[in-house]
Parts: C-alpha cells; sequence; structure tokens
C-alpha cells in the first residue's frame, strides 16, 4: 500500500470513501461506516470532531449501577463498559452495601502537579538565591491565564527549584503545585507551564550576574502522578453481619478468606495486577462515562500502587476483633467542568444523573464504582469462583451471536445450569430444541 497524504484534509464522505476502497466490498463497508453515524447531523459533527480522521463512532453501552449509597446519598451510577459482568458486579456489591451502611470517602487533597524541566549550566547558587524573584516574575505573567481559575479559588499553589543534576549533568526543574478545582486542569496547567518557561528564558537573559547561556528548556508538561490528588473510600460492618453473603458461608469464614485474597495481592505482583484491575473496571467505567481521561487515572493509578518498589493492590482489608473493614486508597485527577465534559451529549445527561456532583464527589463516586467492582471480584474469587457469574453472561453474548430465538433462551439458560457452555454446545442445544421444540435429558446433543 502506498503512502497516504493529504487525508485529514479530506471530507468525512471522501475518508469513508478512502479507506473504504481497500476493502473488497467498498460500498458496503462505506455503507457500514455511515450505519453508524448519529441521526442528527449537528451530534454527528460534534462526535467528530472529538478525534482526527474519523470515519464514524464506535458505540460501546452505556449502563447504570443503581443503589450505590455513598456518605448517606443515593446515587444511580452511570458506567460505559464494553465487559459483560462488570456492571452486574458493581450492581451486586452497590445493593449489598446499601443495605450494610453503604460507602464512606475521605478526599484527601487535590493537589495537581506540573514541571518544567530544563538544562541548567550555569550559577546553581546564584540561582536557588535570586529563585524567589523569579517566583515572583512567574506568578505575575500568568496572572492572565490564572484570572479565571483564582475567581473560582483555585490557582498556583506553590513553585519549587528541583536539582535532579546528580542523575543528569544539568538537569533541574520547576516543579509546580496548582488547585484546578472543578476541571482536570490539564490544559490549564500546561498553559501556566509553558508561560512559566518563556517567563524563565527572558528573566535569566535580563540578569547580568548569569552567563546568558546556560538554559536550556527541554519540556513543560502537567505529571499524570497525583499522589496528592487522591480519595479514600471505604466499607465497613461488623463480621457477623457478613453471615451468608454467600450462600452457606460464615462471615468469619467469608471475612478470612477475603482477607487472604487481598493478602495474595500484597505479595505477588502478577496477583495485584489482576486484582487492580478489577478495581479499574469500576473506576474507569464511571471515568469514561463522565468524559473524563481514563489513561490519566490508570497511569497514576499504577504508579501509586508501585510506590513502595513493589506493585501491590490499591485496596486493603482490615480485620480487627470481628470488625471488617475493607478500604481504595486511589489517586485521581478527574474533572467535571472543561474537555469532553461540556461538550459530550451523553456526558452531560451522566453527570446530570449523579446530581451534577463536584470534582471531589465525581472522585468519590468513581472510587466506589471501583471498590464495588473489587469487593465483588474478591468476593467471587475466594468463595464461588469467577466462571460461575461469568459464564452466564457469556452465555447470553453466544445466545446474542447465534440469534436464538427468544422461545429458547428460558430452557437453554436452565440446561446450561449443570453443563459446560462452549459455542458448539450452545448450537448443538438449539438445533436440538429446534428439531424437537423441547429439551429434557433424553435429547441427545
Ligand atoms: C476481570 O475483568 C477482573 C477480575 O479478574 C479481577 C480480579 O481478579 O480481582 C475478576
Amino acid at each position: 500500500m502506498e503512502m497516504i497524504n493529504g487525508f485529514s484534509k479530506l471530507t468525512t464522505e471522501e475518508k469513508i470513501s478512502t479507506i473504504s476502497k481497500l476493502f473488497d466490498n467498498p460500498k458496503d463497508v462505506a455503507d457500514y461506516f455511515r450505519s453508524f453515524h448519529h441521526q442528527n447531523p449537528r451530534i454527528q459533527e460534534l462526535l467528530e470532531e472529538f478525534s482526527e480522521n474519523t470515519l464514524s463512532n464506535f458505540p460501546m453501552p452505556f449502563s447504570v449501577a443503581p443503589n450505590f449509597l455513598i456518605n448517606g446519598k443515593n446515587y444511580i451510577v452511570p458506567m460505559v463498559i464494553e465487559e459483560s459482568s462488570v456492571v452486574a458486579a458493581a450492581s451486586n456489591s452497590a445493593k449489598y452495601w446499601y443495605r450494610h451502611g453503604g460507602f464512606k470517602t475521605e478526599i484527601v487533597d487535590t493537589e495537581k502537579i506540573g514541571q518544567v524541566h530544563f538544562l541548567w549550566k550555569d550559577n546553581t547558587d546564584l540561582l536557588r538565591y535570586k529563585f524567589p524573584e523569579l517566583k515572583n516574575a512567574l506568578i505575575e505573567d500568568t496572572e492572565a491565564i490564572t484570572e479565571n481559575m483564582r475567581k473560582r479559588g483555585g490557582g498556583i499553589l506553590d513553585i519549587e527549584l528541583k536539582d535532579l543534576s546528580d542523575k543528569e549533568p544539568g538537569l533541574m526543574q520547576l516543579y509546580c503545585t496548582f488547585d484546578t478545582k472543578d476541571s482536570m486542569g490539564a490544559n490549564f496547567i500546561n498553559s501556566c507551564l509553558e508561560q512559566f518557561a518563556s517567563t524563565f528564558k527572558e528573566w535569566y537573559h535580563h540578569e547580568p550576574e548569569f552567563t546568558g547561556e546556560g538554559l536550556e528548556i527541554i519540556m513543560c508538561i502537567l505529571s499524570n502522578l497525583t499522589p496528592d490528588s487522591r480519595v479514600k473510600c471505604w466499607v465497613e460492618t461488623e463480621v457477623d453481619k457478613l453471615d451468608n453473603i454467600v450462600n452457606g458461608v460464615s462471615g468469619a469464614d467469608f471475612a478470612r478468606s477475603f482477607e487472604l485474597g487481598v493478602r495474595v495481592a500484597e505479595i505477588d505482583p502478577h496477583r495485584a495486577v489482576t486484582h487492580n484491575k478489577g478495581i479499574f473496571n469500576g473506576v474507569d467505567a464511571v471515568v469514561l462515562a463522565s468524559g473524563n481521561d481514563f489513561r490519566a487515572v490508570e497511569a497514576c493509578g499504577h504508579a501509586y500502587a508501585s510506590r513502595s518498589g513493589q506493585y501491590r493492590p490499591l485496596t486493603h482489608v482490615e480485620l480487627n476483633e470481628g470488625h471488617f473493614k475493607f478500604t481504595l486508597d486511589l489517586p485521581i485527577s478527574i474533572g467535571v467542568v472543561g474537555g469532553l465534559t461540556n461538550l459530550h451529549p451523553l456526558v452531560k445527561l451522566a453527570l446530570k444523573m449523579l446530581g451534577n456532583p463536584d470534582a471531589t464527589e465525581l472522585m468519590s463516586i468513581a472510587a466506589a464504582a471501583g471498590l464495588a467492582n473489587n469487593f465483588s471480584a474478591v468476593k467471587s474469587l475466594v468463595t464461588t469462583g469467577i466462571q460461575k457469574g461469568h459464564m452466564k453472561m457469556h452465555l447470553f453474548n453466544i445466545m446474542k451471536q447465534l440469534e436464538v430465538p427468544r422461545e429458547f433462551k428460558g430452557p437453554i439458560v436452565e440446561y446450561f445450569k449443570t453443563h459446560k457452555v462452549s459455542v458448539s454446545e450452545v448450537r448443538k442445544v438449539m438445533e436440538a430444541l429446534q428439531f424437537t421444540g423441547k429439551l429434557n435429558n433424553s435429547v441427545k446433543i
């Protein structure tokens, strides 16, 4: 295939046509892309503008998990996720904890971080001495950028000079902290940082004590590692209240197995990664539904999980004198204004469904979804096993794929309560049903 030039300048129709021609059946492919376009051209245009070189939309389920009692308030939590069982797991957990006091949260802080990385080959002691003067200039020159944020009670919190020259000759940074209130703040922070870099260069070249040749700006960028934008979320109950949380299992046995399940993740990074993946099943689904950046949230969470030098679980169990407490400690930087939050029509609806929360409330909701999913996953893993629930969803997906007639679904679900689920087995059962009209033990499959 030859290199494609000027693709981004084409109209959507031209892009669809160019790409469809690469298939054997261009007309069908083009129609297929178009069939996912939104019926309202204004919304379609909006969706296309979220990215570049857009051909079509990629639908994902928009689901809800009801009965999330968080800090005494009942939420219906919107979740956007493609993996079956995640919303069911969140909902089951939410319903259980609704009756046991709900989720509690504490916002540790909401501080965001940005850095100007630079090489310094001039007098470091003099730079340190003069830094308060530079800092004033940096703050003054960003006043136009920070004006609105300051009106909302946020802005630049501090700027520090960090010396990393023991790791790389001359490497230093302006380490900057921000309060971005209800926004995630990426644009705000990056704009401030780029202004800091210009002001720094100008200030440096006007200071006669320096050589004027010892400053090289490497880059200006926010850090997605925000350990001080963090929420703690927990559920707790007396152990005996956990009796029969899984049929026939005592609360004490369950709590002990559950604690052990989390302990394995504390010891073994292989398990910890899967354990945390289960947390992000819930967190990401809320982050996506609320129009936030799930890549940033994941990167931050995984880095935080490694802060001790070993990758560890983000949740923790305390089991003391008959009391069970399960806590998620989650660094998360998300917002409810700016970016996609004000633009995506379904994001607006999702936030409305949550009662238009502020950023800290949304942090709590995302954390509760993460804790709920993790609770469900570990509960299943240490008792019945995960496949029981998964296989049921798998069966539903297979039935959809095979276009099983509605009247056969009930008997098929019944049959697979005691048989192993696979595409070929479901096909055989369906064929048997089509042949006999009913399914009983005498039907050979
Ligand atoms: C699957 O998406 C998530 C789990 O693997 C999480 C876990 O193992 O804790 C079930």
